[in-house]
């Protein structure tokens, strides 16, 4: 009998269409060459959603959802609506919500082409940035007192537990153990938020229990720096959440631009959700313009994490031979209609 998975989709707004329908063909090809059945629920939510019904995410959708087995997510994000509202009603709510604790963003380059940074090749820009993904200023509310006023103060705290902290340092620990180099790195800012040093005294204890592990540490101004300067030096890194999202767009450019760069929410044992970092790209949307392979390369994270090893490497392998022919010389939007690229690695992945 054929394994079958749920998927349920959201494509969101602005080029979320246009990619995932890309991504949704990619899934189904290598369905059919690995003999998996694949069914798809669309679910339409995202500004569109919100300005014809004023309904963000219902709390009915959530219990539907987790009856998949892997979520698929576009982008999302509209100046129609207020700043944050539907991004954090939706992206946020899911991670939160399902307790999608790691946000998985490996960063890989396929060709010395698509680098912005002279003398770097693919051999130097292979790693994996593990992002705490339910705590930090993320999470909490905004308070802005005496508003309008000369004495206004606005805050938002950054609120770190040990639990939460525990879990992504152990995790990340896990990811460079199946790593060759077997390193990791981590990433705060405890010299002037003086709350991480719970950040620093958790890895330090956990690190007791992989003696394998060559750990450092890096402040996470001088790790964007590094990663510019010398991304040869990062393996694995694991760092909190709001710095997880401003580093990981670094390593979306040192990997090519924002068009390849994929990730995975997840809480081992539970359902995902698998996405491009990139966000919604209002001006690109319908236009047939933005890229999709990081959605693809989304896909391929979803496979590998639902089981599906083989499907999983032959969608980044099709990705990667793309990359790598010379057929694709630019990652920018509008170098190559959204669909083509999707054709093209599609022809791969069928063979
Ligand atoms: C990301 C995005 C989100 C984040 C936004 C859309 C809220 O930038 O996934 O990196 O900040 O986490
Ligand atoms: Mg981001």
């Amino acid at each position: 009998m054929p394994k079958s998975y749920k998927i349920a989709v959201i494509a969101g707004d602005g080029i979320g269409p246009e990619v995932v329908r890309e991504g949704l063909r990619v899934l189904d090809a290598a369905g059919d060459r690995f003999g998996l059945e694949v069914e798809t629920t669309e679910y339409p939510f995202g500004t569109e959603h919100w300005l014809r019904t004023q309904e963000i995410f219902p709390d009915s959708a959530t219990d539907e959802i987790i009856q998949h087995d892997a979520i698929l997510l576009g982008a999302i994000g509209d100046p129609r609506a207020p700043v944050g509202l539907i991004e954090r009603g939706i992206i946020g709510h899911l991670r939160w919500d399902l307790d999608l604790y790691v946000n998985l963003r490996p960063i890989k380059l396929y060709h010395e082409r698509f680098c912005p940074l002279k003398n770097k090749t693919p051999a130097d820009v292979d790693m994996v940035i593990v992002r705490e993904n339910t705590e930090d200023a993320y999470v909490q509310k905004p308070v802005f007192e005496h508003q309008g006023t000369p004495q206004e103060t606005a805050s938002q705290q950054m609120l770190y537990t040990r639990a939460g902290t525990e879990r992504i340092i152990r995790y990340a620990f896990q990811v460079a153990m199946s790593r060759p180099r077997r390193q990791l790195l981590l990433i705060d800012k405890a010299n002037a938020v003086r709350a991480q040093e719970l950040y620093t005294r958790v890895f330090a204890e956990i690190a007791q229990e992989y003696p394998d592990i060559e750990t450092d540490h890096a402040y996470i101004d001088a790790a964007c720096m590094w990663m510019v300067k010398n991304p040869e030096w990062f393996d694995v890194a694991v760092t909190t959440n709001l710095f997880g999202d401003i580093i990981t767009d670094v390593g979306a450019m040192i990997q090519g631009g924002m068009g390849v760069a994929a990730s995975a929410n997840l809480h081992p044992g539970k359902l995902g959700l698998f996405e491009p970092i990139h966000g919604s790209f209002p001006r690109a949307a319908g236009k047939n313009i933005a890229n999709p392979v990081a959605t693809i390369a989304a896909v391929a994270m979803m496979l590998e994490y639902l089981g599906e090893k083989d499907a999983s490497q032959a969608v980044e392998g099709a990705i990667a031979a793309l990359l790598q022919s010379g057929r694709v010389t630019s990652l920018k939007a509008g170098a190559y209609p959204t669909d083509q690229l999707g054709e093209m690695i599609l022809e791969l992945l069928r063979g």
